[in-house]
């Protein structure tokens, strides 16, 4: 059985406008990751915005989208804040907007700790620590307490990592989640990824296809608010159906980089990295 599944989804911002999104259908195993690429502007973020149910209250969503078998177009917002943390989460392109800019980063990371499981042995301050190591941050009780501004971009996307795995959800949604970083840090965060997200399912947007068929078997690639074509990234890749998708092969110089999900640690090639 699938556990995200979104069919026919459409999103419309304005009664004018065309809709934002149209005619948008894929699935999603429990355990499998899709990306989805295709360039800025063609309705990735609106995507997982719906599936979050994070879309402004003006947006008209109409399909559907089936979480672990229960329909979420439509669901209540209080219903639906129940379910974000514990059973779907989303780490944003730019962490610096994401956190509070005024309060200390342990602080933001223990209130989603603390959010759904009130009863937990132990204190949520050591799990709050427990987490920022698990991401790979070095000194964990020295950037907990520190604010937003005081880390590293790397850092602060370790953080956000932290903040959408912390409650064990079923299925996080990446959102550009390496674009703001520099080379070197993207490899260590997609690796990170690639290694929290092994045992649950994950929708990783990207504009860049060199980076999704790193951590992603499937792919589904938009344009213009339409998925012009979906399957096995290696498929596709082999044999682009659309246009849009032979252009973006060919400018993506999918050649020099590693496929796959069995990337090497990154600790092989920078070790101290990840400690
Ligand atoms: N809140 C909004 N109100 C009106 N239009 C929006 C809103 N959010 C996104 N859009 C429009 O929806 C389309 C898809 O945007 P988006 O999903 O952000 O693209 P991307 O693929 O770059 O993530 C764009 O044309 C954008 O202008
Ligand atoms: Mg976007």
């Amino acid at each position: 059985m699938s556990h995200l599944e979104v069919t026919d989804l459409a999103v419309s911002f304005g009664r004018q406008q065309r809709p934002a999104l149209r005619g948008i259908s894929f699935t999603l195993g429990e355990r499998e990751r899709l990306g989805i690429i295709g360039q800025s502007g063609s309705g990735k973020s609106v995507t997982a915005l719906a599936v979050m149910g994070l879309l402004p209250v003006h947006a008209r969503v109409t399909g559907s989208i089936r979480l672990a078998g229960r329909e979420l177009v439509g669901l209540p917002e209080r219903e639906m804040r129940r379910l974000r943390g514990d059973e779907v989460s989303m780490i944003f392109q730019e962490p610096m907007t994401a956190l509070d800019p005024t309060m200390k980063v342990g602080r933001q990371v223990g209130e989603v700790v603390a959010l759904h499981h009130v009863e937990r042995r132990g204190s949520i301050h050591d799990e709050v620590l427990v987490w920022l190591g698990r991401v790979g941050i070095s000194d964990p009780a020295r950037i907990a307490d520190s604010y937003p501004h005081e880390l590293s971009g790397g850092q602060r996307q370790r953080v956000l990592i932290a903040m959408a795995l912390a409650n064990r959800p079923g299925l996080v949604l990446c959102d550009e989640p390496t674009t703001a970083l520099d080379v070197l840090v993207q490899r260590q965060i997609l690796q990170l990824l690639a290694d929290e997200l092994a045992d649950r399912a994950a929708v990783f947007v990207s504009h860049d296809l060199a980076v999704v068929r790193q951590v992603c078997r499937r792919v589904a690639v938009m344009l213009d608010g339409e998925i012009v074509e979906q399957g096995e990234i290696d498929e596709i890749i082999a044999a682009p159906r659309h246009p849009y998708t032979q252009g973006l092969i060919a400018s993506a110089r999918i050649d020099q980089v590693p496929p796959g999900h069995l990337l090497p640690s990154v600790a092989d090639f920078y070790p101290g990295t990840r400690s």
